[in-house]
């Protein structure tokens, strides 16, 4: 009546998901099915309400990462779903086009939760965004890409989610959930929107014959201009849309190659398969890729800008673990701010919830072309710096904070995160 998009998730357990062929699953969960969930989709403009139910036997949340809403909608730590019970989230989406997605934040036990299967993505629809492949499951496909590791039988082997420096590192792919996935094409350009919804892993993605494709979006929307590639490293929590071109009757295969290991933590070294690609014998003709895809350019640093710096050392932030009851940053709603990573360590990444931020400078530099669009999540490899221009939003809520943390979900669960608040 309200005219809101209404949309309805179940976290649940239990469901009889066949991850490897031949073998039941145990220890699987999803949202409304055996394992992840359904994509949820709405249109710049639109109102949305979300009621979560949880079916589980134990609390959970579910946090929309890259929504811009006001901080009690959010779904982190704060926002607790008892077992049984129902939680409604509503907000007006007032962002442009991009993938994102959704997940459980719970304090300290995030991995286990997303890891088990509780992930599912949600699309931004932009009605004046420019002509793109946009047909979902024809030339528009989502891959979400997770590594996960399976015991004989066929169980989810859940040792080492919470245990290491890194937590657990899976030897077996699945994309969408789909072990060992094959994909058939029929049009000569198709897009494929790529989620790193895996708990620890980096990924460096490209294709078996080293093609060049295109970068059209990063996190939180799309770039001012095609960004030509070969390979695109994407840490947990990102996405990254992509344009592909292809020749009918060719096969191609999507992998991820490793850093070398002199240079990489072993989050980054291993090299995967992740997609076999069919092109079909006739391919339908698709529009050619537009020279401007509506993002804008970095903007300028506004002067007197306030500055913070964030220093990452093992698993603490500015020497601090998470504390749920410690408020650490307070920002002004509508604010620009620089925000300073620095990481003194190994490998992290850092996710800001509620922004949108731009990458002015990795270890000093201005970061590649295909990732100067608008992020929520940025990579930080061992010893490196990060200078981030951070947009706030105007939710004003002295009382309820948003989080910004590392996303490998191991040292999120071990207190790599800190708390601030919009006033
Ligand atoms: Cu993807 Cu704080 O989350
Ligand atoms: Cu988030
Ligand atoms: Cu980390």
């Amino acid at each position: 009546p309200d005219g809101a998009k209404r949309f309805a998730l179940t976290l649940q357990s239990g469901g009889r998901a066949e991850l490897i062929p031949g073998k039941v699953t145990e220890g699987a969960w999803g949202i409304n099915g055996a394992y992840l969930g359904p994509t949820v989709r709405a249109h710049r403009g639109d109102k949305v309400r979300m009621a979560v139910t949880n079916r589980l036997a134990e609390t959970s949340t579910l946090h929309w990462h890259g929504m811009r809403l006001p901080a009690r909608m959010d779904g982190g730590p704060h926002q607790m779903i008892d077992p049984g019970a129902t939680w409604i989230a509503e907000w007006t989406i007032d962002q442009p086009a991009m993938t994102s997605w959704f997940h459980p934040h719970l304090h300290e036990e995030t991995a286990m939760h997303v890891y088990r299967g509780l992930a599912g993505l949600f699309l931004i629809d932009d009605p004046d965004g420019p002509p793109l492949p946009s047909e979902y499951g024809v030339d528009d496909i989502p891959l979400i890409v997770q590594d996960k590791n399976f015991d004989r039988d066929g169980t989810i082997d859940t040792s080492g989610v919470e245990s290491g420096t890194f937590g657990l590192l899976g030897d077996t792919i699945l994309i969408n959930g789909t072990y060992d996935p094959f994909h058939e094409v029929t049009t000569r350009l198709v897009r494929f929107r790529l989620l790193n919804a895996s708990n620890t892993r980096v990924y460096r993605i490209g294709f078996a014959d080293n093609r060049t494709f295109d970068v059209i979006g990063t996190d939180a929307g799309p770039l001012e201009r095609p960004a030509p590639v070969d390979r695109v490293k994407i840490s947990p929590g990102e996405r990254i849309e992509v344009v592909v071109r292809f020749t009918a009757g060719e096969t191609v295969v999507m992998n991820s190659l490793g850093e070398d290991s002199r240079s990489a933590n072993d989050i980054e070294e291993d090299d995967f398969t992740l997609l076999k690609i069919v092109a079909g014998s006739r391919l339908d003709d698709s529009d050619p890729l537009p020279a401007t895809l509506g993002g804008t350019p970095v903007p300028a640093v506004p002067a007197g800008a306030t500055v913070r710096r964030f220093e990452l050392s093992g698993s603490e932030i500015n020497n601090k673990d998470m504390d749920m009851t410690r408020i650490d940053e307070v920002v002004s709603a509508g604010a620009v701010e620089i925000w300073e990573i620095d990481n003194t360590t190994y490998a992290h990444n850092f996710h800001i919830h509620e922004v949108v931020f731009r990458i002015l400078e990795i270890n000093g530099t201005p970061p590649p072309a295909y990732q100067a669009g608008p992020k929520d999540t940025v990579f930080l490899p061992k010893e490196a710096t990060a200078r981030l221009l951070v947009r706030f939003g105007a939710f004003v809520d002295p009382l309820t904070p948003y989080m910004y943390h590392c996303h490998l979900l191991r040292h999120e669960d071990k207190g790599m995160m800190g708390q601030f608040v919009v006033v």
